[in-house]
């Protein structure tokens, strides 16, 4: 049965005609290997199994070419062959490779080659997706390489296996039986890892306990770093700045405290005893009530450089979040982080890498791309995607997040002229860093499906090949992924983009249209709560974000208002501040305006709103009917869970819909627009 186990990592026999081409181009492997290498063993078992499945024919093992139909993966050092061939892999780096269909003594096939054996595992799973998507391989000539370093996961999984905004089921990490029992499961999360470029995981959440850094639980992420390894995945924990107090026994967690950096060193040598390639420490610090350097009167930079030096002479690295924002400050909480952190740039140690969500809040349904993007140029800064849906239906509704993940790779912060693309700015090239990574908050669970629907694994897809790659369409990355995950129908091919692409504005506008946000229920993030306006801290009111009255809605964040633009590059800020310019996406982010306000589709403000909830909720119905449309072309089982949750989504953009402007009418106290759908 089909049950969404496999992920991207299907392969079930191809259609008969393309089966019937590859076969004679894929008759026979050749991985020359010495005995030790775990990683050629585990690209010899995936393309057997790859090969063997899809084409219904497991190839012929061979230590040398013999015939046509080869596959070689090799890099230069282990074949003659390869290295013949004078390949041009300078350009590669440590984990690119080169696929090409080449002619070997006379013998037609395609080679798989790069500078190290990780770079073969990546070729060697596109190859496989090659075949998924029914890619021709005569003439194939490709060369890619991470456009990005550090290509993470941060799971924001406990101790007792709860999961913090996870929504399929308990953390795949199984600590009691650790480190004894190894599920096959991590297996494969680390195959389907490799396959889209996934290069490091955060086991642990970022409200972490101390206890993940104590022997006993060393040995547990040890255990889970040596299924990983041959799979080219490092292990990171999430450190907690308090850790000398509270496993420690010292009496402060001061960075200034000499005994405090001893015991961070002396913890760094032990952790690199259990895991001798392990990858750093993700903190958050002094970030909704979690300990850090500011409680002792020093810095982010103190603070980060405290854990670096521990970790420097190891090679890890620091992931400090500037996931910020203080109680009692009466800045703009869309300011605090950017007011804390640019300040100290230049002052970080050249192993720390400062962690930035991608929008200046909190992972809503859309934001403008953070402002710390390009404002902090002698500092490499990461990208911290949520690919887990905390404020976007959790793993109920569907959103595919490819293009959100493409609106803010490709916005232009201007921060060396136009073209300084987010993108550039994480990659390194805009300001010449060579530590650059990305984040993504996982969305993965014990579920049987892995993320607690079908169509929530494109997002863990989307963010792994994007990762590789951010100048990736999010269009051309969905069609790979319907093609791998159903088939390459072309009516479900086409439903199914469809589909996808319009689903993460549909979210948008029937929980957060025309720019607004944080809207959602207090605490648990599900379901609308734009009414709420009495929490203690003024911050987590929706009513903070909205600020809707008898006379208008949004948040003035101009000259006039915040001021926030003006933490953006001048011609940025402009566009920000132009409510005719800004947009109607991030309008009521930037503007507060009157309810009259006139939209450039002739309605006012008012009636925009209450259309968008509209278009909204009809989104989502036209995505159940569209899902309707395709039963005759997808399996029962994934089918039918699909569909339910698509009608749980109709159902509750309805609820959003109506809870929304029944709240904002009884402030603007303006009619419904004649037309607009009735509550129901
Ligand atoms: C959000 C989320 C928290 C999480 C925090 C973070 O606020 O609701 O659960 O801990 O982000 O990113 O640290």
């Amino acid at each position: 049965a089909e049950d969404g186990y496999d992920l991207w990592l299907r392969y079930p026999p191809l259609e008969k005609d393309i089966r019937d081409q590859y076969r004679p181009q894929l008759q026979r492997l050749v991985i020359p290997k010495s005995e030790q290498s775990p990683t050629l063993k585990a690209i010899e078992r995936e393309l057997v199994r790859g090969v063997g499945g899809l084409l219904e024919r497991r190839p012929v093992i061979e230590e040398r070419i013999s015939g046509d139909g080869f596959v070689l993966v090799a890099t230069p050092q282990s074949s003659r062959d390869v290295r013949a061939q004078n390949f041009p892999l300078k350009a590669l780096g440590e984990e690119g490779y080169l696929i090409r269909a080449t002619t070997i003594r006379g013998h037609k096939g395609t080679v798989v080659t790069a500078n190290s054996e990780r770079g073969l595992l990546y070729g060697s799973f596109h190859l496989l997706r090659l075949l998924q998507t029914r890619s021709a391989l005569e003439g194939v000539n490709i060369e890619t390489r991470p456009q990005i370093g550090l290509r993470v996961l941060n799971h924001w999984d406990n101790l007792d296996r709860s999961v913090e905004r996870g929504y399929a089921g308990q953390s795949i990490w199984d600590w009691w039986n650790l480190p004894d029992i190894l599920d096959p499961r991590y297996t494969d999360y680390a195959r389907a890892n490799a396959a889209i470029g996934v290069n490091g995981t955060v086991l642990n959440n970022v409200n972490a306990s101390a206890d993940s850094l104590t022997p006993r639980y060393l040995a547990k992420a040890a255990a889970l770093a040596d299924v990983f390894r041959p799979y080219g995945i490092r292990v990171y924990l999430s450190a907690r700045f308090s850790a000398p107090v509270e496993i420690g026994g010292l009496d402060t967690a001061d960075p200034k405290s000499s005994a405090v950096q001893r015991w961070w060193n002396e913890k760094a040598e032990e952790i690199y005893r259990y895991i001798p390639d392990f990858g750093g420490f993700l903190v958050k610090a002094n970030s909704e009530g979690q300990p850090g350097p500011q409680d002792y009167g020093r810095n982010h930079a103190e603070g980060a450089n405290l854990l670096a030096r521990a970790l420097k002479p190891h090679g890890g690295v620091v992931m400090w979040r500037a996931f910020v924002y203080q109680q009692d400050n009466p800045e703009d909480r869309a300011k605090q982080a950017y007011s804390d952190f640019v300040p100290l740039d230049g002052q970080f140690d050249d192993n720390v890498i400062v962690q930035v969500k991608n929008g200046p809040i909190d992972f809503q349904p859309r934001e403008p791309f953070h402002p710390m993007f390009g404002a902090m140029p002698k500092t490499p800064l990461m990208m911290e995607f949520q690919i887990t849906k905390e404020y976007l239906g959790f793993a109920s509704h569907l959103a595919y997040l490819g293009p959100m993940y493409e609106e803010v790779l490709r916005a232009d912060t201007f921060a060396a002229g136009p073209g300084s693309t987010v993108a550039k700015v994480i990659d390194g090239s805009l300001h010449g860093h060579r530590l650059t990574g990305i984040a993504g908050v996982a969305n993965i669970g014990s579920d049987r499906d892995w993320s607690g629907s079908t169509f929530n694994q494109a997002n863990w897809y989307v963010f792994g090949r994007m990762a590789w790659d951010p100048r990736l369409s999010a269009e051309e990355v969905a069609r790979d992924w319907l093609k791998i995950t159903f088939s390459d129908n072309p009516v479900l091919l086409e439903t199914g983009l469809d589909m996808m692409l319009a689903s993460h504005q549909a979210v948008v506008d029937y929980m957060t249209p025309l720019g607004l946000a944080h809207l959602m229920a207090t605490g648990h993030h599900y379901g609308p709560g734009p009414w709420v306006s009495d929490l203690a801290r003024p911050e987590w009111n929706p009513a903070y974000y909205h600020r809707a009255d008898k006379y208008g809605i949004g948040f003035d964040r101009t000259r006039e208002g915040s001021n926030a633009v003006a933490q953006y590059a001048p011609a940025v800020a402009a566009r920000f501040a132009s409510r005719n310019d800004v947009g109607d996406g991030l309008l009521l982010w930037f503007h507060h305006l009157p309810w009259d306000h006139p939209m450039p589709s002739g309605r006012d403000l008012w009636q925009e709103l209450v259309h968008r909830y509209d278009r909204g909720v009809a989104s989502a119905q036209a995505l159940q009917n569209q899902w309707r449309s395709l039963e005759p072309l997808i399996d029962p089982e994934r089918f039918d869970k699909t569909a339910r949750l698509l009608a749980v989504q109709a159902r509750e953009a309805k609820w959003w819909r109506d809870a929304s402007i029944a709240y904002f009418q009884s402030v603007s106290k303006r009619e419904l627009p004649r037309g607009s759908a009735k509550p129901e």
